[in-house]
């Protein structure tokens, strides 16, 4: 076989056989096709997609690219979520305790900031301490320990997403349905959770910017990740605007101190809420949504899931003074504000330009393993619907080392749109796929 016949079938818009799709991830991630040739073949695949059956291999030859977390002889009930990738959305930090708290265990594997968007990787290690790089050996000894863990998904699990991830980052090649199936579902499978619920966000901030596409990618997921012998369970959730009132790293891990000690934006709270709640009802437990979300709001206001997320920084090697006193997380040398040009009301916030803001501020990259600056982002001091004075701060630039404030403020500037008339902005829970 050649990578070369394979990259020429896939652009002619031919399915190709299990074996090839089986061949192509084995060889490269031994190294064996250059990133030149993978780079073309992604490419491809962008433009003519993949069947369901490709899709099935294509995700299954990923999941087993290396080893698996064999969570059976931690005792418990294993659930885990995923984001298909937003602009704030700092769920998994809050999730991933919330869920320790209600008894369950979760082994989450992460990635880093990916295209506009945020990475939990990025988030969690800009708590100063914290590391993420973990043996599947030492994933299961904190879950038997603790119930929850926040790793890197590394060379040993699902090494094929993580090798493409990262070329798929720079080679525009993200906002494919088969290469978000693959990449998404492979991590899931490998991790050893039993239930599952991802988040696909929907809108301008999102991979997937309209309803139908959002809700066809969570629909493939769903029925290519039950295919491979898991319970999934998806929510199509709004990103139009930014998640909460931060994007940027340490930001985002401030807002969601803020929601695990029972306050923060309510947007975030709720969708937290609704994975939550969609993860109870997943693993059979009593009542309905209601009930669900009750049990999950007091183990938020009652502060168990931030005793469990004290659990898990130190766990990690965090200092858990910088989580008690947020002050002392990274913070910018600089602070620039962007203010309203006239008086309104806030009509739309672009999540997507945020997130590039964010980025051109040092909280993303431009090229494969650059760091990222924990300090830098974008904080929001208006959303969709409030009304706004000329003049008011609108967001706050926080500069990182290598930050490029006059582009970011340019588009921060053009993220907003101020009109005359009210709005109440839309629903956050678009859809529910099961
Ligand atoms: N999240 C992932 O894990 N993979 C993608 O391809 C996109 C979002």
């Amino acid at each position: 076989m050649r990578m070369v016949d394979l990259i020429e079938k896939k652009r002619d818009g031919i399915a190709l056989t299990e074996g090839e799709i089986r061949w192509m991830i084995e060889r490269y991630v031994a190294g064996e096709i250059p990133d030149y040739q993978m780079s073309a073949f992604l490419m491809a695949v962008y433009f003519r997609g993949m069947t369901e059956e490709e899709m099935v291999a294509f995700t299954a030859a990923m999941a087993e690219s290396g080893e698996t977390v064999d969570l059976t002889e931690v005792p418990g009930v294993k659930v885990d979520k995923h984001s298909t990738g937003g602009v704030g959305d700092t769920v998994t930090l809050i999730l991933v305790p919330l869920m320790g708290a209600a008894g369950y265990v979760v082994a989450k594997l992460s990635g880093r900031a990916l295209g506009h968007t945020g990475g939990t990787i990025d988030k969690f290690e800009s708590i100063p301490g914290v590391h993420t790089d973990l043996s599947p050996r030492e994933i299961i000894d904190q879950a038997k320990r603790i119930g929850v863990v926040i790793a890197e998904h590394t060379q040993d699990v699902a090494p094929a997403d993580k090798l493409l991830y990262e070329l798929r980052d720079v080679t525009g090649t993200v906002p494919s349905l088969p290469l978000i199936v693959g990449s998404v579902l492979s991590k899931k499978i490998a991790g050893g959770a039993d239930l599952i619920v991802l988040d696909v966000k929907c809108g301008d901030g999102a991979f997937m910017q309209s309803f139908p596409e959002a809700k066809g990618l969570a629909e493939s997921l769903v029925r290519v990740g039950n295919e491979l012998g898991k319970r999934f369970s998806a929510l199509v959730t709004a990103m139009d605007q930014p998640l909460g009132r931060m994007a940027g790293n340490a930001l985002e891990v401030r807002q969601a101190i803020e929601v695990l000690r029972g306050g923060g934006p309510e947007d975030l709270r709720e969708v937290t809420l609704a994975l939550g709640a969609e993860l109870l009802l997943l693993a059979g437990e009593e009542g309905d949504e209601v009930t669900a979300r009750r049990k999950l709001v007091r183990l938020l206001d009652e502060g168990v899931a931030w005793e469990k997320f004290l659990e898990l920084v130190a766990a990690q090697g965090g200092d858990t003074q910088c989580v008690e006193d947020p002050a002392r997380l990274p913070r910018a040398r600089e602070v620039v504000e962007v203010r309203a040009p006239r008086a309104g009301y806030v009509r739309r916030l672009s999540a997507r330009q945020v997130g590039v803001a964010a980025g051109l501020l040092g909280a993303g990259r431009e090229v494969k393993g650059q760091e990222v600056d924990p300090a830098a982002g974008v904080e929001l001091l208006a959303k969709v619907g409030d009304a706004v004075d000329e003049g008011a701060v609108l967001a706050r630039l926080h500069l990182g080392e290598r930050a490029r404030p006059e582009e970011a403020r340019r588009l921060v500037a053009g993220a907003f749109e101020i009109g005359d008339e009210p709005l109440t902005p839309g629903k956050l829970i678009l859809a529910r796929v099961r």
